[in-house]
């Protein structure tokens, strides 16, 4: 069944998240399984990706936040990293050219400066030429580290003349600005840590973890994710409803 069959009918569709992170983990072993290079796992990887948010567009998900590199990935094999390059180069153009029919939002998350100049390119104008569509939003986390995010939000604070500080007014610092936080994080791959992602946001997301592999998280497996934050009691430090 799906999520939204299942929210339809326990008449809960408020317990929909607004927010999904993912940890796009797994994608290497997914190749060795096969004998595949690495860059075949990313690959299938990106294809999930698109899966995933095209699923979460027609669930009425409004952001979908995906850790594609981060500011430690580049410790990785020069030819693993090109691929990962290469892939995002392609998921931009072709991004840019079905804007209009999928009419979602693209915002990347992270310093742009150490991609090459067509890269860098790509991503301002897919986040310009995207910005219109008030719809789904997916924000994809490039040179990505959460807390080299803090360590640019406060520099930026500084540079605004340190104004009145609240966690609401910092969190405005961060890459995503005023988007609500993730509700719920997954982690497929069978790892569970947080790896440096999205630090400040996640402090009271609901984290789901899984061991299916990131090419295999199809929307089965978002449907299990979503049941089980479904299940949860968010209890945000407070005591729960039964007390
Ligand atoms: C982690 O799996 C995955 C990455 C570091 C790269 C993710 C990149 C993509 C899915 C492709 C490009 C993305 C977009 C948005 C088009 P891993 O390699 O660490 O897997 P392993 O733990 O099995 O080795």
């Amino acid at each position: 069944m799906s999520a939204r069959k299942q929210t339809d009918m326990a008449g809960e569709l408020e317990r929909l998240p607004r927010h999904i992170a993912v940890i796009m983990d797994g994608n290497g072993r997914w190749a060795k399984k096969r004998g595949l290079p690495r860059t075949a796992g990313h690959s299938a990887g990106a294809d999930s990706f698109r899966r995933a948010a095209r699923y979460c567009q027609k669930l009425g998900i409004e952001y979908l936040t995906v850790y594609a590199f981060s500011t430690e990935n580049w410790k990785r094999p020069a030819d693993e990293v090109a691929g990962i390059m290469a892939l995002l180069e392609k998921y931009l153009r072709q991004a840019l050219r079905d804007l209009e029919k999928e009419r979602v939002r693209i915002c990347i998350f992270g310093a742009l400066s150490p991609f090459a100049p067509e890269l860098q390119k790509l991503c301002r104008e897919c986040m310009e030429r995207s910005a219109v569509y008030t719809g789904a939003q997916v924000n994809i986390c490039l040179n990505y580290g959460g807390r080299d995010e803090i360590v640019r939000a406060a520099k930026r604070w500084a540079a605004d003349g340190c104004p009145e500080l609240t966690e609401h007014t910092f969190s405005g610092y961060m890459w995503g600005g005023d988007i609500p936080d993730p509700d719920l994080l997954i982690r497929p791959g069978g790892e569970k840590r947080i790896s440096n992602f999205l630090l400040w946001e996640c402090a009271y997301s609901e984290l789901y973890f899984s061991d299916v592999l990131w090419p295999d998280f199809d929307e089965a497996e978002f449907d299990k994710a979503i049941a089980a934050y479904q299940h949860r009691e968010r209890r945000f430090g407070d005591v729960g409803k039964s007390e």
